[in-house]
């Protein structure tokens, strides 16, 4: 039988300090130190407090990512680390603690796109070949429909947001409605006792114009100016309906363009990718939709959907055995990297 490569990934673009590690496409460890309640007071993340907090937690967070994999440092094959994009800051204690273990065991590099890095990790839990499909990547700081050629060479944008990501929206309108940080899962059990057609809040940029000429960019701004002002006009308003009514916006939107991206690029599978993705609704009318337009969909776990070591670990190993250049010991972040970049050289 062919050796799998044993690959450790390490994530620390945002609050999450993160290490994966997989044999091939078998996930070992998936460890995460989180520090969003140092960030929670302040209603979104404080980039020199998630930097500190990465390097207090790197350590002891690969420490127990060798023991619940139950192998040595020894016997790794590549390490994997998210380039870009981040916050910088937070990328370089990643990146230069990734730099270091590579030149120590002596073992390549690679220095991988967050954001491609969300797309592979459902190559762990769906053990299928590598084939072309649309993904629609949903996260705090990104909103995009992508088509993945190989997720290992050729990766192309067919559009993104145009002001939030969806995340950031459901962060947005969880905070004015006193939710808390993070907004999206907070927004996601409050919607679950409300009526998701009490309130009829607009879909941004699905006007017949819209469709011809921006088929599938996103834009949440209008949404969340008219929750707003709901919320204003309406003093005694019902929290859960406003949440499921504003959950439903979002979600119809992204699903509308994720089908048309399918239908239009004669693509039939969909992978949903980024920390929306755990969205409970979300999950239930992507599998709905896509039955009807028979398209296969991937959906990650929730756990795997927000960010995490093994999606790090995941893209590299695939690299690794697709035979990609690897990168450079002593790389830099890149804290805007595009998502066409899949790795630094
Ligand atoms: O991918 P991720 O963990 O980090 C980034 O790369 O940004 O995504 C975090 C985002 C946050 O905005 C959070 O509110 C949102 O994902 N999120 C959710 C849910 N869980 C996390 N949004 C809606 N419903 C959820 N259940
Ligand atoms: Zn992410």
């Amino acid at each position: 039988m062919k050796h799998e490569p044993l690959v450790l990934g390490i994530e620390t673009s945002c609050d999450e300090t993160a290490i994966g590690i997989v044999r091939g496409r078998t996930l070992l460890a998936n460890v995460i130190a989180s520090s969003v309640e140092e960030h929670a007071r302040f209603g979104g993340v404080v980039p020199e407090i998630a930097s500190r907090a990465h390097l207090e937690a790197i350590l002891p967070t690969l420490l127990q990512a060798l023991s619940d994999a139950n192998i040595s440092m020894k016997d790794l094959d590549a390490v994997s680390v998210t380039a870009g994009p981040g916050l910088v800051g937070a990328l370089l204690v990643g990146v230069s603690s990734a730099s270091a273990l590579a030149l120590a065991l002596d073992k390549p590099l690679y220095g991988v796109n967050h954001l491609a890095a969300h797309v592979s990790v459902d190559l762990l839990t769906h053990n299928k070949e590598l084939k072309p499909t649309i993904a629609l990547l949903v996260s705090g700081g990104h909103s995009s429909l992508l088509q993945v050629n190989d997720i290992t060479s050729s990766i192309v944008k067919l559009g993104e947001t145009m002001d939030d990501a969806a995340g950031e929206a459901f962060d947005k309108i969880a905070r004015v409605m006193g939710l808390g940080f993070p907004g999206g899962p907070a927004i996601d059990r409050q919607a679950v006792d409300g009526n998701p057609a009490a309130i009829d809040f607009p879909r941004g940029l699905t006007q017949s114009s819209d469709w011809l000429t921006r088929p599938f960019d996103f834009s949440f701004s209008g949404l969340k100016t008219a929750v707003a002002r709901y919320l204003e006009s309406t003093p005694d308003y019902a929290k859960s309906d406003v949440a499921a009514s504003f959950q439903e916006a979002i979600v119809d939107v992204l699903l509308l363009k994720a089908v048309r991206a399918c239908k239009e690029s004669g693509i039939d599978s969909l992978v949903i990718a980024g920390g929306v993705g755990a969205n409970s609704r979300l999950r239930a009318l992507a599998a709905q939709r896509c039955a009807r337009a028979e398209i296969e969909l991937a959906i990650p776990s929730p756990a795997l959907c927000t960010d995490n070591g093994a999606m790090v670990a995941a893209l590299g190993s695939l690299l690794l055995s697709a035979g990609a250049r690897p990168s450079q010991v002593g790389l830099e972040a890149d804290s805007s990297l595009p998502v066409e970049v899949l790795s630094l050289s």
